[in-house]
């Protein structure tokens, strides 16, 4: 099972990342501290980093897990971020994760490429459970979560390295939707 490489929603097309894509990416989002806050990289200190990781994006496709998506804005063409739709061990879930434009921020876009992702992985006959987590200071994208109709089911204690805001392990909240 593969997610589709194009999934179009009202204002967005989420589509496979391109090496060209790189300046775009470091301009919009990579580059930017306040963007890597609660992420686990350091923001990037070159275009070269960003190709790179686009390249194993695309690489990734290959594979059986990992999918993220360019969320190119309909109107324009703009970036508005991307999102990483990964399918999990056990078949029968699936997680995502994301990361916004600097200049799209609270237009909504992130809410609306989750709540595609979510649409996609409920119509697949073996697909119970997507969800997410969040640093318990990341309220943006708690409620980037809970507008896409998650909820939040614990904190996860020492989840996750978030190097951009502190060396030790970060407490996280796991959002999740079922059926
Ligand atoms: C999280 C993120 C992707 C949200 O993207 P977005 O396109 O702005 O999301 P939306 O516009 O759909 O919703 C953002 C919500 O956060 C709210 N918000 C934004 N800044 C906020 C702040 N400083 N404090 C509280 N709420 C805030 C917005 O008001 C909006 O909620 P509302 O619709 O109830 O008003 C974006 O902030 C981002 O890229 N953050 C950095 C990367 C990141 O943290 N990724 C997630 C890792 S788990």
């Amino acid at each position: 099972m593969k997610p589709p490489t194009l999934i179009e929603t009202e204002r967005l097309l989420l589509r496979v990342p391109r090496l060209e894509d790189a300046p775009a990416v470091f301009e919009g989002w990579a580059r930017h501290p306040e963007v890597t806050r609660f992420l686990t990289w350091r923001p990037h200190t070159s275009v070269a980093q960003s190709e790179e990781l686009l390249r194993k994006s695309i690489e990734a496709w290959n594979g059986d897990a990992k999918f993220r998506y360019l969320m190119e804005i309909k109107a324009g063409g703009e970036l508005a971020g991307m999102i990483e739709l990964r399918l999990e061990v056990e078949a029968f879930k699936v997680s995502f994760g994301y990361t916004g434009a600097r200049a799209q921020w609270g237009k909504g876009y992130m809410t609306e490429a989750a709540r595609a992702l979510i649409d996609w992985s409920f119509q697949q006959p073996g697909i119970y459970r997507v969800y997410a987590t969040a640093d318990v200071e990341n309220i943006p994208s708690q409620r980037v979560l809970e507008k896409a109709g998650m909820q939040r089911e614990g904190l996860l204690r020492r989840e996750a390295m978030h190097p951009n805001s502190s060396p030790e392990p970060r407490d996280c909240y796991m959002y999740a939707i079922v059926r």
